[in-house]
């Protein structure tokens, strides 16, 4: 079977990671997708740092844009970031072109999601985006699939990876906020950025997605209510905890009987609920609904690795649903594929 043949714009800290994976696991991946998965085109920002990664085989575009519209691909993977730009423009002419594009950018479909779903749908190709939310917490999976059916009242969570992470620095090792900022930004968790991330218009992107999503209207980030974590202190996280609380930056969206309420701001949870144990760059969504009832679930929400996962699973659908492609696999895996049953010991 041909290779699926992706194209890479952005080649930070998920970029990297998605390009080391998809070396390392090349025979498993082959094997589950039914084809073979090759980056056949790159581009980035800086064109001279060493990522510790092979790209000899790729052709090195110059911009996005360019990558867009002349790299012989299958498959467009924006990792760049940014509402608009060249992120934005790349694509759109990829869409247009006719190729299937896999986005980490939430920025990007909180802005103009419903316009780049249309040009996908009237072009009969895939937008994946499962990394644009919560990380690898395969919450699009979720409400695109698995709730099928269901009529969702109530979307929620701990969506910001730096945000959590700074909360909890601050209450369990008694750091500062500055302090726990600089370190998820080293360890590659804030955005470019970080006033997105603890100002909560990072989490407010995607609450709108997913809002869209669980509830079948427009995008609208601009009807969030949007309160940060900036003015946190300690102070406030040792209040909470002597009145039996945390304090979690939470996005909220929820069927009234008038509308659609959408917030992001600080709340203080019970110590026992299960969201207040979400530590770290961890991240948390829970979806209620009619049939299923309440789902919950906690996963990494941001980082390298956790982040190309997501983007590697929309790659994977879209390399088993192409023409030509096997379908998706009964069990996961291939039958014939499937390793010997060993029980534990
Ligand atoms: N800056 C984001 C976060 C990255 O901290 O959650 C993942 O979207």
């Amino acid at each position: 079977t041909d290779a699926l043949k992706v194209g890479i714009a952005g080649l930070g800290t998920v970029g990297a990671s998605l390009v080391r994976i998809i070396h390392s696991r090349a025979n498993e991946l082959a094997i589950t997708c039914g084809r073979p998965i090759e980056i056949t085109a790159v581009t980035a920002r800086d064109k001279s740092r060493d990522r510790g990664i092979d790209l000899s085989r790729a052709a090195w575009f110059d911009t996005a844009e360019a990558l867009a519209a002349e790299a012989d691909i299958d498959v467009f993977v924006e990792l760049m970031g940014g509402a608009e730009g060249s992120a934005a423009r790349s694509v759109e002419a990829a869409l247009q072109r006719g190729l299937h594009v896999v986005t980490a950018n939430k920025a990007l479909l909180a802005a103009s999601g419903v316009k780049l779903a249309r040009i996908a749908e009237e072009k009969s190709v895939l937008l994946n985006f499962e990394a644009a939310v919560a990380g690898g917490i395969p919450v699009i999976k979720a409400l695109r699939e698995s709730l099928t059916g269901n009529t969702v009242s109530r979307v929620y969570g701990i969506m910001n990876g730096t945000c959590n992470y700074i909360l909890t620095r601050m209450e369990k090792e008694g750091l500062s906020f500055a302090d726990c900022l600089a370190e998820a930004q080293r360890l590659g968790y804030a955005e470019a950025d970080p006033s997105f991330d603890i100002e909560g218009n990072d989490t407010a992107h995607k609450l709108s997605i997913l809002t869209t999503l669980a509830f079948g209207t427009e995008i609208a980030p601009d009807e969030i209510y949007l309160e940060g974590i900036s003015n946190i202190t300690i102070e406030d996280i040792h209040a909470a905890a002597d009145l039996g609380y945390r304090i979690k930056l939470l996005g909220v969206a929820q069927r009234t009987e008038t509308g659609i309420e959408q917030r992001v701001h600080p709340t203080m949870v019970p110590r026992d609920s299960v969201i207040a144990q979400v530590d770290g760059v961890t991240n948390a969504v829970a979806v209620e609904s009619d049939i299923l009832g309440e789902l919950l679930m906690v996963g990494p929400g941001a980082g390298g690795d956790a982040t190309a996962s997501a983007v590697l699973g929309d790659i994977a659908d879209i390399a088993k649903s192409s023409p030509g492609a096997q379908r998706v696999p009964v069990l996961g895996t291939p039958a014939a594929s499937l390793a010997p049953y060993r029980r534990a010991q």
